[in-house]
């Protein structure tokens, strides 16, 4: 048994836990509208064709803004083939998934779906193929109450009311060659800023998202985020980072301290935009938006052919997680919560089907994956302030991401609780964690609970969809206060007064 001390205390303040951590992404990509969200004839469909299940899951996870319509895809969108009678939208290519695109749901339905979730919808504009004047057509439809040809359209269409969405991604990943309509920091920095800056004189108050790198082993990570904020500084409030971390040769050691990898993306940008804004005398700071991270099996998805047809919906990026992929995943919501202080919103990419907590069958059931858990208990404990925690206790190296602390963790407080949330990275043993909670005054726990499995590689099924769930955990006592984490675990403390 490995042995570790961690102190709470509430002079530790990092920030107030930000609502906006708890986001996720909703794609036009694979079955993630498309007999995710969206089935009419499904029978929890209601009279939309939205599925009820899936409605249902996704309060349940605690999802508080969703980004919207991609990713990858939304650079070569035309949100227009999305509104207006269904039986007169065209069906288009989609370039970026090798898929045909139906258009039956765009951005009127989006937003009614997300009302109807109780989430901020947050939208992408297509900076690939399209430029300043769609952006601004865009956010004339979405938010202008009505009396101009766009405004005066979405209330023909049914929505009376402006959708008013507040914060807008300035495209996707612009640094990717993947992209379409790929462009150098320079190209992107300078679009990025007209169009922010014809978007503020409709609305200056929109929270805007400059793409920043789509990973940190990115050629020009770091580079970019200087040139694009250079250009974009005074124009937009965050700039976005995307990760995605899979375990790799068997090293599931290793792939437990992705986190690493995340702290240095996250101190690398917000150092990078500190500079730039140093440069330019400037007493304003960027914020990030982490709106893509996840586990994502990237290595199998990039091996598999095209298909030879460009089919409506397929199975796409439908990674089966388990119980070790829910703890990375919980590693990552502590680094998250930790940078609380510039980390303003991220996205769980994405929300149902494609790297997804939740799963469907057609026509048939869905289910909670393994990584479902780890975010739902955050999105649910974590409230009031976040605080820093540095665990004493055992470190291991790792081939890709060096040496690493074998307990992560962080706490939030309210004027109820103080939750610590902490993950053992161990593969092999467990930790007796001792936590000084002096400074909270008479603590005791009051609930624990783990999600751990004898078999790393357990996961759920429709059919099996409890096999891997947050359990609790006895093990603690008090005075000292002494709890036992299993390996590989992600665990969610609550400390009450005593
Ligand atoms: O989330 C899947 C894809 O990952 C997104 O479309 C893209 O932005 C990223 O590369």
């Amino acid at each position: 048994m490995l042995q570790a001390q961690l102190t709470i205390d509430p002079a530790h303040r990092v920030a107030p836990v930000r609502p906006r951590t708890f986001g996720t992404f909703v794609e036009h990509l694979g079955r993630c509208v498309y007999t995710g969200i969206y089935e009419p004839g499904h029978p929890t469909a209601d009279e939309e064709g939205f599925r009820g299940d899936v409605l249902a899951l996704t309060r349940e996870l605690g999802v508080t803004t969703v980004r919207y319509p991609g990713g990858n895809f939304v650079s070569g969108y035309r949100w227009e083939d999305g509104i207006g009678p269904r039986e007169r939208r065209p069906r288009r290519l989609d370039l970026a998934w090798h898929s045909t695109e139906t258009n039956e749901i765009g951005v009127d339905e989006f937003v009614r779906w997300t009302r109807l979730a109780g989430l901020e919808p947050m939208m992408a504009v297509n900076l690939g193929t399209r430029g300043v004047q769609e952006a601004l057509d865009l956010l004339e439809y979405c938010n202008i109450p009505s009396g101009t040809a766009w405004s005066d359209l979405r209330v023909a269409n049914g929505a009376k009311e402006p959708h008013n969405i507040r914060m807008w991604c300035l495209g996707n990943e612009m640094d990717g060659p993947w992209q379409i309509g790929h462009k150098t920091a320079r190209e992107y920095g300078r679009l990025a800023a007209e169009t922010a800056r014809a978007m503020r004189m409709i609305d200056p108050g929109l929270e805007l998202v400059a793409c920043g790198s789509s990973g940190s082993s990115m050629p020009t990570f770091g580079t970019w985020e200087a040139t694009v904020l250079e250009e974009t500084y005074d124009l937009v409030d965050l700039i976005s980072c995307h990760a995605y971390y899979e375990e790799k040769n068997g090293d599931l050691a290793g792939f437990l301290a992705c986190a690493a990898d995340m702290e240095h993306f996250i101190s690398t940008v917000v150092s990078t935009a500190d500079q730039v804004g140093a440069k330019l005398g400037s007493s304003k700071k960027i914020s990030v938006s982490f709106d893509e991270w996840n586990v994502w099996y990237m290595s199998r998805f990039q091996s598999a052919p095209p298909p030879p047809d460009w089919p409506v919906a397929p199975r796409l990026l439908e990674d089966h997680y388990h119980l070790a992929d829910a703890v990375a995943l919980g590693t990552l919501i502590i680094t998250l919560l930790r940078h609380s202080d510039r980390v303003a919103a991220a996205c769980l990419a994405q929300l149902v089907n494609v790297i997804a907590p939740i799963m469907t069958e057609p026509g048939g059931r869905a289910w909670r994956q393994t990584t479902f858990h780890p975010f739902a208990q955050a999105a649910r404990h974590a409230k009031g302030e976040v605080l820093r925690v540095e665990p004493v206790c055992p470190s291991y190296e790792t081939a890709e991401f060096g040496r690493v602390p074998v307990l992560h963790a962080v706490a939030t407080r309210d004027e109820a609780d103080t939750v610590l949330f902490a993950v053992n990275r161990s593969v092999s043993d467990p930790v007796e964690l001792e936590l000084d909670a002096r400074a909270l005054g008479p603590v005791r726990i009051a609930e624990a609970t783990t999600l751990a499995d004898e078999d790393v590689y357990a996961r759920n099924t429709a059919d099996d969809p409890d096999r891997v769930i947050p359990r609790p955990n006895t093990s603690h006592r008090s005075d000292p206060l002494k709890i036992v984490l299993p390996p590989v675990s992600w665990n969610v403390i609550r400390l009450a007064r005593a």
